[in-house]
């Protein structure tokens, strides 16, 4: 998912002038977004270094040594906060060392929102004038976000469902935590400025279980061997399809599952059937529970938590929960009631 994001930004910074071909290109990420911007870098001529999380695995690592990318990993650490603050202070340093490399900021650099349009497109022409509902997680929000908001632009009534984690900033679920493993990809445990919470009129949070549950079910019943995102992303959308069948729902399929061969799919005898799961409704982040919840987000601002300022940590590219593999590793204080 993330190639269209890193091509098109890397294409718009050229085109803009803001870097030149052979320029290094710089970001941290813990996964598919290292990939993508290595791809990006090796179609557009420049260069790429990536200040890798711990759980940069071996398969990435030699996908990014393939394309001429370099990777600093971070030493092994069981706490992903303290690896995401390593790999933020890393960052500071290599831009002191380097002020000439361009410095991506996926999660606050709203670029990252360009390469989006025209999968809106293909999605508008293969659906037609339908009302829409389009459900998936939520990270950086620029593949949520983009597609909601280029689909707006027709007006056909699109509705936008985030998916979430619990234990996640961005939506008010930090005091929360999962006890299992974390879902890659998405929430947070800083507030990332190219997520617009205006754009969300609902948002369900899922726990490892369940989103396991929808993974397996995901290729038992259509063939579809996704990553645990997406697991959680189909559950909330069958949920959604099945509560207003008028509405086509399209939902987002972020990664492959082959990096959740053992941590998800060899556990495919615990997955609970998607047909006994339900969210429970709530009507402030305060009333979440595990393991599944909805909730009428109806555009409301960002929560105090996850609203990113200039100049704080939360305005140095990084992600938190984006890690996956770690046992409770994202905590944080309560969210006060409501938003
Ligand atoms: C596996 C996975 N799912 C979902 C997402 C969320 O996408 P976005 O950053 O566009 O919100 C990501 C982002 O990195 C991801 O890696």
């Amino acid at each position: 998912m993330k190639v269209v994001s890193a091509s098109a930004a890397v294409r718009h910074l050229l085109d803009t002038g803001a870097v030149r071909p052979g320029d290094t290109l710089l970001d941290s990420s813990s996964g598919i977004y290292a990939y993508a911007l290595a791809l990006a870098c090796h179609r557009h001529g420049m260069r790429c270094h990536i200040v890798g999380s711990t759980t940069v695995d071996h398969t990435l690592r030699t996908q990014l040594a393939v394309l001429g990318a370099t990777l600093e990993q971070m030493e092994p650490c069981s706490d992903l906060k303290l690896d995401q603050k390593r790999r933020v202070a890393r960052i500071q340093e290599i831009l002191t060392e380097h002020p000439d490399y361009h410095w991506m900021r996926q999660y606050h650099d709203d670029i990252h929102y360009l390469g989006y349009r025209d999968v809106a497109e293909r999605v508008r022409q293969e659906t037609g004038d339908v009302p829409l509902t389009v459900v998936g997680g939520v990270g950086s929000g620029a593949s949520t976000g983009a597609l909601a908001r280029r689909l707006r632009e027709d007006g056909h009534g699109v509705e936008l469902v985030g998916v979430q984690p619990y234990g996640s900033v961005t939506f008010g679920s930090e005091h929360v935590a999962d006890p299992d493993i974390i879902i890659a990809g998405i929430g947070s445990s800083i507030p990332f400025a190219n997520v617009d919470h205006g754009l969300y009129d609902t948002v369900h949070w899922l726990a490892f279980e369940a989103a396991l549950a929808g993974s397996v079910d995901l290729l038992r019943r259509h063939a579809v061997f996704a990553g645990l995102s997406t697991g959680a992303g189909y559950l909330a959308a069958r949920w959604e399809r099945e509560h207003d069948p008028a509405r086509t729902v399209v939902f987002l399929a972020a990664d492959t599952g082959h990096r959740y061969v053992d941590t998800v799919f060899a556990r495919h005898r615990e997955a609970a059937r998607v047909e006994d799961l339900a969210p429970r409704t709530v009507s402030a982040p305060a009333e979440l529970a595990l393991p599944w919840c909805r909730m009428s987000w109806d555009r409301a601002p960002a929560p105090a938590s996850a609203v990113a300022s200039a100049g704080s940590e939360a305005s140095v590219g990084s992600e938190a929960s984006v890690a996956g593999g770690v046992r409770g590793a994202v905590t944080g204080p309560p969210h006060p009631a409501g938003r």
